[in-house]
Formats: structure tokens, C-alpha cells, sequence
């Protein structure tokens, strides 16, 4: 079935391995093209992890976007306002805690309750592909055992089901607004709009796990392209491109 909100179009299926790996076959689609499913039978998570994706209860999307070579520096800042937009998305529905974990980590009373996938891939000289991919945990009203002690969904936070279609539609207006915000290269409000969201933005004692290894800091805000600072336990500021952050005790 093909939903018509310009100018977003989306292609809904009843079930699909993972949206992002269907966008990613539709080589000619337009900026916008969007891929949703009911469920997700290989849903994906970042670092070779997968996304539980159980029919009917969850957001599964993906975004098709095709910035510019030019705005090849700020592509980092996507996967951030896609944060802020569910994020924003989420109070409006009236979920409390609602808190974002480094880099794009949607959590709702230090649970996880969205996540996102950005993958990227040159499409040719005039553009960028970037898959946004976004699950947001709406209906469940349970988890596997492995997620129980870490993810929640609005129906947990809120006692009350969502209509999946309804969400998508606002969620999707958010992120159109934000990446009008992205296209005029207006950096400074994603990042202080992220940094007004997330308590780990400064001042928390964290870990961050590397490839290789982990650093042990103090948060200290994000870079102008959403890079994570960090002042180490020597007193060097760090600044992080990709990691796992782990909350070491609360401030608050
Ligand atoms: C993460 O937090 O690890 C990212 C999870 C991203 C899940 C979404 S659901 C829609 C899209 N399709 C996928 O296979 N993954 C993303």
C-alpha cells in the first residue's frame, strides 16, 4: 500500500525483513520515500544488534534522505534530529522522562524506547543516500526477557495504546521541520536542541566503550557536527566520534 503525505511517500507492507534493507533496494526513490512495516522478521539494530519488532506494536520507518556532497560534514547531525524529533514527538504524547542517551538513544524514564539506524551510501555524484531508520516501542505491554530490565513503550509509560499510523504521521512532521532546520544549515539549534534534551549532554560520569577500548569522563557537550566531549579522568578532553555510553551514578 503507498501513503501520500507530501512529501513524504510511503510504501506500508504488513511485514518485511527490515525497512532500512527495503528502502535500500529502491535505488531510484525520491528524497522522502519512506518504507513502514507492521513487523520486522530481521529488524536491525546498530552494532549487529537486532530490533525486536513484533507485528502491531511498534514504529518501524525508514527515511530516505539524499543531502548534498556538500553537507557531507553535517551527516552526523541527521541521525541527532531524527533523536529530537522523536524525542519531541514522545512529550507531546505525554510520556514522562523522556531523555536522549549519546547519540541518538530515545529513552523514557532511563528506558529505551526508540532507536535509530542511519546508514549511508553514495549514490552517484549529485547526491548521498542516507536510510533513516527509526523503531519506536509503542504497544508492548511486554518484552523478551534480555530487553525487560531496559525498554519500555508508551503503553507502558502511559497506560494508553497508540494508533501506529497516527504517530508515524507526527513523527514524521517533526522530522520535516527539523531537516528544514538541517538543510539551512542552522547546526547550533540541533545541537543545543539535543543538549536541552539529554541529561548526559554535560556535566554526567560516564564510560564510553570503543571499538577497542573504554574511556572513562565527565560529559562536556557535543561538537558543532554532534561529536560527544569528554574530560577524561587524566583531564584531557576527548572528543568522541562513535560509542557505546554507559551511566556511571547520577548527578540529580
Ligand atoms: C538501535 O537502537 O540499535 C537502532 C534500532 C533501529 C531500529 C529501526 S526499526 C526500522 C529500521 N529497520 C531496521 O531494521 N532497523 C531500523
Amino acid at each position: 500500500m503507498v501513503i501520500h503525505r507530501p512529501p513524504f511517500i510511503i510504501h506500508h507492507f504488513s511485514t518485511l525483513g527490515s525497512t532500512n534493507d527495503q528502502l535500500k533496494e529502491m535505488i531510484a526513490a525520491p528524497e522522502f520515500t519512506c518504507v513502514a512495516a507492521d513487523e520486522q522478521t530481521a529488524g536491525r539494530g546498530r552494532r549487529a544488534r537486532a530490533w525486536h519488532s513484533p507485528p502491531g506494536d511498534g514504529l518501524y520507518l525508514s527515511v530516505l534522505l539524499r543531502p548534498q556532497p556538500d553537507a557531507s560534514s553535517k551527516i552526523p547531525l541527521i541521525s541527532l534530529m531524527a533523536a529530537i524529533a522523536v524525542a519531541e514527538t514522545l512529550i507531546e504524547r505525554g510520556v514522562a522522562g523522556v531523555d536522549i542517551k549519546w547519540p541518538n538513544d530515545v529513552l523514557a524514564r532511563e528506558r529505551k524506547i526508540s532507536g535509530i539506524l542511519a546508514e549511508g551510501a553514495s549514490a552517484g555524484s549529485d547526491s548521498t543516500r542516507i536510510t533513516l531508520g527509526i523503531g519506536v516501542n509503542l504497544n508492548h505491554t511486554a518484552f523478551p526477557p534480555e530487553l525487560s530490565a531496559s525498554a519500555t513503550s508508551i503503553a507502558i509509560e502511559t497506560g494508553e495504546r497508540v494508533a501506529v499510523d497516527e504517530f508515524r504521521d507526527q513523527l514524521l512532521e517533526r522530522i520535516l521541520r527539523w531537516h528544514e532546520v538541517w538543510k539551512r544549515d542552522d547546526d547550533g539549534l540541533i545541537v543545543n536542541r539535543w543538549q536541552q534534551l539529554s541529561t548526559y549532554a554535560r556535566g554526567q560520569r560516564v564510560v564510553v566503550t570503543l571499538d577497542d577500548e573504554q574511556v572513562a569522563g565527565v560529559t562536556a557537550g557535543l561538537t558543532e557536527t554532534g561529536a560527544l566531549r569528554l574530560i577524561t579522568s587524566e583531564g584531557g578532553m576527548k572528543t568522541i566520534l562513535a560509542g557505546e555510553v554507559t551511566r556511571l551514578r547520577k548527578n540529580h
